[in-house]
């Protein structure tokens, strides 16, 4: 009886460390395109605006990080009309993620070379 008992205390640990790894491994596997995916609507698809709202995409990373900071503090540059309201939903590592990701893309989408002949 008491053995059947501490098979179960140590099945129990075995599931609990499986679970908690699997928690580690979806932060760790987190994809960032996701949460960039959320600023498409405003700024264009990949950071690329066809608009008024300036593009993201291959802006330098600490430019981007500093004006997301910037939003996201008590005092927003002068003019602010809406991201000083959506950078408060993002932490200091998200806002570091989501500059080094849009800093990585290219400002232009690529050319396709049409095949001459
Ligand atoms: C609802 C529309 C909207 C969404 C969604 C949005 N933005 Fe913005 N963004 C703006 C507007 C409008 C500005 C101009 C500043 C202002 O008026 O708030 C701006 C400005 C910026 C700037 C400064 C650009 C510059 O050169 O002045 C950065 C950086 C930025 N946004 C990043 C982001 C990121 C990163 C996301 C997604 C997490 C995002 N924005 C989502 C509307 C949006």
């Amino acid at each position: 009886m008491k053995r059947k008992y501490s098979v179960w205390i140590s099945m129990k640990g075995l599931i609990c460390s499986f679970m908690l790894s699997g928690v580690v491994q979806a932060q760790s596997t987190f994809d960032i395109s996701i949460l960039a995916g959320s600023c498409a609507n405003c700024h264009g698809t990949d950071g690329r605006s066809p608009g008024g709202i300036p593009s993201l995409a291959g802006r330098p990373e600490s430019v981007l990080k500093s004006q997301m900071l910037a939003f996201k503090s008590q005092t927003p540059p002068p003019g602010t009309t809406i991201m000083n309201r959506l950078a408060k939903g993002y932490s200091d590592s998200e806002i570091d993620a989501l500059a080094q990701y849009f800093a990585r893309l290219s400002p232009s989408l690529p050319v396709v070379q049409k095949e001459t002949r």
